[in-house]
Order: structure tokens, then sequence, then C-alpha cells
């Protein structure tokens, strides 16, 4: 039978979503107000990528769905986090989100705050609670590195950080105690930013689906799949630049051409759009290479790859 990437997605995609519609649901104990900010960002019409990179992860390592289904529910709750707090008026201050007015347009900054804050620490819970327990440390613990301080917190501090160069709309104005970086504008401080802002989740997305399958994890898998992550990571970035210059909110459910009026450091700024293009199928190159030597089993991820180089939302 022939893989194909769009049903593949949209069934594991209901599969998360039912997980997540289930476990909030089970939620009476908290403000009813809070769960439903939770939900309504939560359960909007995200891609669910992250979620299925974990299942392509525990298929490359020998795993099957159910295994791999707690780490997929939690890494798309941080990811969701990451969402609600970008867009926050004190980050990137954007009115839509997945097709739909952001969290904090339609609850309030406060409790859209304390929504992310709710869905962060929720992660946590459902990987305590459901991983199984030879697995559920290190998945924390992967969890925590790739969202926390050496991770996506890390990168959106940078990539705010760099946001200086227009003075009328940027930072610089906007949060004027903000600490600048403002020395050379290079493709390594870009690199960098955008690994961790977006690749240290994705990379997290490849650990948990490898812990979910196996006890003992394969080293060697662990770094091919990473190198993969890394690729992936990059160019998925590259690739969500591009959209913001090349895009339509209407395919993309958020508002375009907004990274160069805040002075963001992006790839199609710093290169333009054809090297970007280019920059961003060298890096699938190399993580497809990177995962070849695995086997039949990383097929979906082939595809995925190629799924995000022609990405329009
Ligand atoms: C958007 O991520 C934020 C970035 C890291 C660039 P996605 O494009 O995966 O957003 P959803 O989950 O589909 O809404
Ligand atoms: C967001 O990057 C990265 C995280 C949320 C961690 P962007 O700021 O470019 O994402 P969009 O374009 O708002 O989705
Ligand atoms: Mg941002
Ligand atoms: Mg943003
Ligand atoms: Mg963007």
């Amino acid at each position: 039978m022939t893989f194909d990437l769009k049903t593949y997605l949209t069934a594991k995609q209901q599969l998360v979503d039912r997980r997540l519609a289930d476990l909030l649901a089970k939620e009476t104990h908290a403000p009813s107000i809070l769960l439903d900010a939770m939900r309504y960002s939560l359960l909007a019409p995200g891609k669910r990528l992250r979620p299925a990179l974990v299942f392509m992860a525990a298929q490359a390592a020998g795993g099957v769905d159910s295994q791999a289904l707690p780490g997929a529910c939690a890494i798309e709750m941080i990811h969701t986090y990451s969402l609600v707090h970008d867009d926050l008026p004190a980050m990137d201050d954007d009115d839509l989100r997945r097709g739909m007015p952001t969290c904090h347009k339609k609850y309030g900054e406060a409790l859209a705050i304390l929504a992310g804050d709710a869905l962060l620490t929720l992660a946590f819970q459902m990987v305590a609670e459901h991983c199984s327990p030879k697995s559920a440390a290190a998945s924390c613990r992967a969890l925590a590195q790739g969202s926390g301080l050496a991770g996506m917190v890390g990168g959106q501090v940078e990539d705010l950080a760099w946001e200086s160069a227009n003075e009328a709309t940027g930072r610089a104005k906007k949060d004027p105690l903000f600490p600048r970086s403002d020395g050379p504008r290079t493709l390594e401080t870009l690199e960098h930013i955008h690994l961790h802002k977006t690749g240290a989740l994705f990379r997290t997305c490849m650990k948990l689906g490898v812990l979910a399958a196996q006890d003992d994890p394969d080293r060697g898998l662990l770094d091919r799949l990473d190198l993969y992550a890394r690729c992936f990571g990059l160019a998925f970035q590259i690739t969500d630049d591009l959209i913001d210059v090349e895009g339509n909110a209407a395919d993309t459910g958020k508002n375009v051409n907004k990274d160069a009026a805040r002075g963001k450091l992006t790839y199609p700024i710093l290169l333009g759009v054809a090297e970007s293009r280019k920059r961003a199928r060298d890096l699938a190159q190399q993580g497809l290479d990177a995962i070849q030597p695995i086997g039949a089993a990383v097929e979906p991820l082939v595809k995925l790859m190629d799924y995000v180089l022609k990405r329009d939302r």
C-alpha cells in the first residue's frame, strides 16, 4: 500500500484532538473560564505537526501510536502555550492565530497568560501520569530541555532581542527596557535563534517518540533522528518566514507581512526569498540523508520533510 501523507496526518490529528479534548473534559476542578481559554487555543485547527513527528519517531523506533500518544499530546500543549504567549502584546502582538482571534483578543491578556501557564504545566502532568514508568522521567526531562531556557524560551528571548533594527516599530520603541542585541545581523545568529525558538521542540518530538518505543533507546537512532529534526526545524522556520512574506492570512490563519515591520531577523530579510528557499532545500536534503540508513520505517518522515518545503500554511 502506498503511503499518503495527507491521510496519515488527518488520522493522527483526530487521534490527538480526541485525547486532548478528553483530557480537558476531565479537569473539573479548575475555573471554567480558564478551561475555556485553554480549549479555545488548544483545539483550534493547528496542523499538529509536532504530534505527528512524535508518532513518526516512535514508528522509526519500532513503536506504536498508543505508546506515543501521551508525548504527542504533551508537545502540542507546550507548542500551543508558546503560540498563546508569542501572540501577546508584549511579544509579537498578533490578533489572528489558527484562523481565529488570538487567545488574548478573545479572553484578555491575563487569562491568555494563565491559560498558557496551565497548558505548559498540564503537559508535564500528562507525561508523568500516562507515559510508561520507564520512560516518564526521561520524557519530562526532554520536554523541559526543549521548551525551557536553553530551548524554546531561550530562543524567544533571542528573537525579541534582535527585533531592533526598525526604531519606529520594533521592540526598541515598544519595550525600551528589553536588552537589545545590536551586533552584526549574521546567518549564524539567525540560525541560532531559529534552532532554539523553533528547532528545539522538534528535536524533543524525536526523543519523545523513541523513548515511548524503546526502554533502552538506541543511541545511533537518536542521533540520526536528532539531525533530521535539527534540519527540519530550520527548514520549517525558513518556510514560516517565507509565508510571512509571500503567504496570505486566509491560507495560513495568521496575519502576514509583520516580520519586516517589526525589524525581526528572518531568512528572507537577511538572504532574500530565492536564497532562503535554496537554504531550506539544502537543509531538507541534509535531514533526509541522516535518516535514510534507518530503512523503510522512516517513510513518513521523508514525506513530511517534502511537505514542509512546499507548505503554504
Ligand atoms: C507556528 O507553528 C509557530 C512556529 C514555530 C513558526 P505551526 O505553523 O506549527 O502552527 P500550528 O500549530 O499549525 O498552528
Ligand atoms: C514562533 O515564531 C516561535 C514560537 C512560538 C516558539 P513566530 O513568531 O515566527 O511564529 P508565528 O509566525 O507568530 O506563528
Ligand atoms: Mg515570535
Ligand atoms: Mg509570532
Ligand atoms: Mg513567523
